[in-house]
């Protein structure tokens, strides 16, 4: 990181649209001093349904927009575009790029002999990245893959009561198993979790949020300036600014 010690490091932190904002949270609840600048690629989202060029070219231009604000490291705090777009990104470009991995491993471990099951969007389950992540943890027969399609939308939207009938059938099959162990692979399904344990009760949640901020927060060395974070927020979607500006703000506060 340039000139840690004389200026406020500042990291871009970005999702297609809502759900990096669970990440964001995480961030500002922390007492270090950073500002962080918020992309939701509102205009284009969601991204799980899409090509895997596509998400790259559009992550790519998000990264750019950060780099002429002079970031001093990119967060990926969405699941599909970390799948698609991180190990090329890295490649390209000369600020730290940071992203999600969906929280697998600890919920294994809490889980033994047990199957979980990984809710994410389409894209991150078919992308090599969660293939290799498996194959590591040897555990490619323990995981039942829930294709999420639209329940980022509907996060966008803050239709919690479209989430919750699209969530009732979802987890027929893990309830029908009584697979308990839920990963959530995707950053916006965060704030569906009081939705998803209401439907679920025996359901227990794992995702990744906390996990990539500690590695962020070390990663950059972060704790070494305590004080207070700041942020602000940007969506590419230029329809009613004011609505998305207060719905992403109660996000942040309240959640959904
Ligand atoms: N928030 C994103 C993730 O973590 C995905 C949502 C989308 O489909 O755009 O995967």
């Amino acid at each position: 990181m340039k000139d840690s010690s004389q200026r406020i490091p500042k990291i871009g932190v970005m999702d297609s649209g809502m759900g990096g904002l669970s990440v964001l949270r995480e961030l500002l609840a922390l007492p270090y001093q950073a500002e962080f600048l918020y992309y939701g690629d509102l205009a284009n989202s969601p991204y799980g349904e899409k090509d895997t060029s596509r998400i790259i070219e559009l992550t790519r231009a998000v990264c750019h927009y950060f780099l002429s604000k002079e970031v001093d490291a990119i967060l990926l705090a969405c699941n599909t575009a970390t799948s698609a777009a991180a190990s090329k990104l890295r490649e390209e470009l000369s600020v730290p790029i940071f992203g999600m991995e969906p929280a697998i491993k600890p919920a294994l471990l809490a889980h033994e002999n047990e199957r979980i099951a990984l809710l994410a969007t389409a894209v991150t389950h078919r992308e090599e990245k969660l293939q290799g992540l498996k194959a590591d943890l040897g555990a490619k027969e323990r995981i039942l893959h829930l294709n999420c399609d639209g329940l980022a939308h509907l996060v966008d939207q803050g239709d919690i009561e479209g989430a919750r009938k699209l969530l009732q059938n979802i987890l027929k099959i893990p309830k029908e198993e009584g697979i308990r162990g839920l990963v959530l692979g995707c950053t916006h399904y965060v704030f569906l979790k009081n939705e998803i344990k209401e439907l679920y009760p025996e359901a227990v949640l794992h995702d990744g949020n906390v996990g990539t901020v500690r590695h962020l927060v070390k990663s950059i060395h972060l704790d070494q300036v305590s004080g207070k974070p700041s942020y602000q927020l940007h969506f590419s979607s230029e329809e009613n600014p004011n609505g998305i500006r207060q719905f992403a703000i109660q996000l942040l506060e309240r959640g959904l």
